[in-house]
Order: structure tokens, then C-alpha cells, then sequence
């Protein structure tokens, strides 16, 4: 692998960076890639496989978007709503120190290009990788291997090379930051590997599904974005210590449990997000709207930490009374309704 370009190197020390997900800011370019463009928001171990597989960057600006999309809609609900994740690439400290929002992101992120990558190889967008021969064991009785699965292995091994690159190449901060990245990122890939799952489609005289097609797919990311949330809850507090020859991520004292390739792990603990804090990436949760019928993460006493709210009227216009009239039109009148909003203190 050869040297990155010096005008590369120069760009990201003007970035400061030192995010692994610093690529999530691909998502506002066109997908119609232009390597002299583009491929230098990498960093170098990504600059190299963005030059080499220029094809597959398609797919991973449409990660990097369903990425932003899905984070802020699983977290629409919560103090931290991962509205900061659209300033990629180049984030607070919410996001780029170990907090358990930063695992989430990152494991979201290795998931969504490993995903892309494998539907786009069943596509037939990416001339070097194919759907390949159906799986070595054998279809269920009445059916049987076909159509074009999903190109998971290479979808996790190209994927892997782009995520995991920046990790690699020592621009992600502390030793002990890097390791956390990457474990999270590799949960990403584990949640998504687990997820494959068999798909048939029926054929056979007037829907009679005498034959079954069956092929290997993945589920949209939305599934995996919402077993990630769990996970997120769910997360281990963790320290990089030497244990024997090396250095792993051990769970903090008084956190028996081991930790499994199957969970997100955080450095350090995040703050409440009730406040605004530049310095710890919080925005705080004033004027955020709440629901005041909700027992969840999203009820005015939660959300507004208990500060209180306002509640404000407001006039919407709907149509109603709509009747059919002879031929062929709905005539509706106009009503007003008042309805009531509530807005964190
Ligand atoms: C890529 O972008 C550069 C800079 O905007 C432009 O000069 C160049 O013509 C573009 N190349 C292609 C192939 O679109
Ligand atoms: C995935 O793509 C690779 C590269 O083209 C190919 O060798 C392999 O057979 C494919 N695997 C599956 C399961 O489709
Ligand atoms: C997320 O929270 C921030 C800070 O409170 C707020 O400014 C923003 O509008 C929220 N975004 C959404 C989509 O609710
Ligand atoms: C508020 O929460 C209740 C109970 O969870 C739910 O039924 C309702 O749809 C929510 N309202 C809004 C506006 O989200």
C-alpha cells in the first residue's frame, strides 16, 4: 500500500480529526462519486481503498445518509436526539470521546456500509462481487436455492477495511478510544451477520406456491438500527487495561459480567444532556417538545428534566364533514380544532 498524498495529510490536520466516523459527512455529497473530490475527506487508510474501489463508494455515501436518518429517528425520543450527527465530519465531544452515543453511532455506521456494500453486490452495481452460489446447506423440502442473495462476507470484509481504517491507521485518538471503536463497530457487523435470514419467493400456477425460490437476505437497516438501541441501554462501562500480554477492554469494577462480542461498551460516562455544555457536546432539552401523556423517555417530566414546560394552543385547520357528491367529487368543509403542545422549560 503506498503513501497517502501529502495534500491529504494536509487537509486532515485543517480538520483536526480524530473521529472514525469522520466519513459520516459523505452523506452530503452527490452520489455520483468524484474521487478528486471526495475521496480526500478520508483518512489515508480509507483514501487508499477509496482509489481502488471507487465503485463501491456509492453505497457508502448512502450509509453514511441512512446512517444520519436512522440515529436521529431512534433518538427522537431521548434527551440526546443525535441532531449533532448532521455536522459530520466534524463532531463535539458527544460523539467523538467514548460515550455510550458515540457507540451506538459507530456500531450503526459499520453496519449500514457493510450492508450497503452486500445488497449493492446482489444489484449487480459492483462489477468485482456477485451474489455468488446459493448457501452449502441444503433448502428446505419444496424448495429451493436461487435468485441472488445478499453478498454478506463481502460486504463485512470490504466494509470492515473502510470502518475500521481510520482505527487502524492511529488517527483515532487515545489506544484505549481506538479499541472501543472498533469493538463497537464489529458489534455493528455481528448484529448484522446474525440478521441474515432466509427469503422465498413463491411460483407455480395461480399463486399455488408449488415451488419455492429461496435465497439468503438481510433485513432492512431499520431492524438493525432498532436491536442496536437495546444494546445502546444495555451498554458496559469498560476500561483498556493490561491483562496478560495485552491490553483488553475490561468491564468497570462492580460490573461482573464479561464482555461478549455482542455488547456496546463506553470509556466514559455522559451527562444527562438536561443542560446546554459545549464542552461535553450537550445541547440541552429546553424548547423540545414533549408529550405530556407519554410515561416514556419522551414525557414532559423526563424530557424537561423536571423543569417544567409551557403549554401553548394551537389552531390547526382540517377538512371535515365530507360528503360524496353525485358525480364524482368529496366536498368537505373547513373546521378548526385547538390543539394543545407542551415545550420544555
Ligand atoms: C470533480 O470535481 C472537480 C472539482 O469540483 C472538478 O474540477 C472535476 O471536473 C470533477 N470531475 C468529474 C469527473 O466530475
Ligand atoms: C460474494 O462475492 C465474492 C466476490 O465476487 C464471490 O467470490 C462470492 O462467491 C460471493 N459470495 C456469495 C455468498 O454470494
Ligand atoms: C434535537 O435537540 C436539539 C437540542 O434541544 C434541538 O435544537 C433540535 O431541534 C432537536 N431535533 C429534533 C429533530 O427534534
Ligand atoms: C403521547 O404519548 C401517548 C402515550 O404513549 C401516545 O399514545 C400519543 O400518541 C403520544 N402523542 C404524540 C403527539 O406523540
Amino acid at each position: 500500500m503506498g503513501r497517502p498524498a501529502a495534500g491529504a495529510i494536509a487537509l486532515l490536520c485543517y480538520l483536526g480529526l480524530s473521529a472514525a466516523i469522520q466519513w459520516l459527512g459523505l452523506a452530503g455529497s452527490g452520489v455520483a462519486w468524484n474521487e478528486s473530490q471526495h475521496c480526500r475527506l478520508l483518512v489515508p487508510e480509507q483514501l487508499q481503498l477509496c482509489r481502488r474501489h471507487l465503485e463501491v463508494m456509492p453505497s457508502i455515501v448512502r450509509a453514511a445518509r441512512r446512517t444520519q436518518q436512522l440515529c436521529q429517528q431512534s433518538f427522537a425520543d431521548m434527551r440526546w436526539n443525535c441532531s449533532s450527527i448532521q455536522r459530520a465530519p466534524s463532531f463535539g465531544p458527544d460523539l467523538l470521546t467514548g460515550t455510550r452515543e458515540a457507540a451506538f453511532v459507530h456500531a450503526l455506521a459499520a453496519a449500514a456500509v457493510a450492508q450497503g456494500i452486500a445488497r449493492s453486490c446482489a444489484s449487480g452495481e459492483l462489477p468485482r462481487c456477485s451474489c455468488g452460489p446459493g448457501p452449502a446447506e441444503p433448502p428446505a423440502p419444496g424448495s429451493r436455492w436461487g435468485g441472488c442473495g445478499d453478498n454478506l462476507s463481502h460486504g463485512l470484509q470490504l466494509g470492515a477495511a473502510f470502518t475500521d481504517g481510520s482505527a487502524r491507521a492511529g488517527t483515532g485518538g487515545t489506544p484505549g478510544l481506538r479499541a472501543v471503536n472498533r469493538h463497537n463497530g464489529a458489534v455493528g457487523r455481528a448484529v448484522l451477520s446474525d440478521s441474515l435470514d432466509t427469503r422465498c419467493k413463491c411460483h407455480g400456477v395461480s399463486g399455488s406456491c408449488s415451488v419455492k425460490t429461496c435465497w439468503k437476505g438481510l433485513p432492512d437497516l431499520g431492524e438493525i438500527a432498532s436491536d442496536l438501541k437495546s444494546r445502546y441501554l444495555a451498554a458496559l462501562k469498560v476500561t483498556h487495561r493490561l491483562m496478560g500480554p495485552r491490553k483488553q477492554l475490561i468491564t468497570k469494577e462492580g460490573d461482573a459480567r464479561p464482555v461478549t462480542e455482542m455488547d456496546l461498551v463506553y470509556l466514559i460516562s455522559s451527562p444527562d444532556y438536561c443542560t446546554p455544555n459545549p464542552q461535553l457536546g450537550s445541547l440541552g432539552t429546553q424548547d423540545r417538545p414533549c408529550n405530556r401523556s407519554s410515561v416514556g423517555s419522551d414525557s414532559c417530566d423526563l424530557l424537561c428534566c423536571g423543569r417544567g414546560y409551557n403549554t401553548y394552543t394551537e389552531e390547526v385547520q382540517e377538512r371535515c364533514h365530507c360528503r360524496y357528491r353525485w358525480c364524482c367529487s368529496v366536498v368537505c368543509r373547513r373546521c378548526r380544532r385547538s390543539l394543545e403542545r407542551h415545550v420544555c422549560k
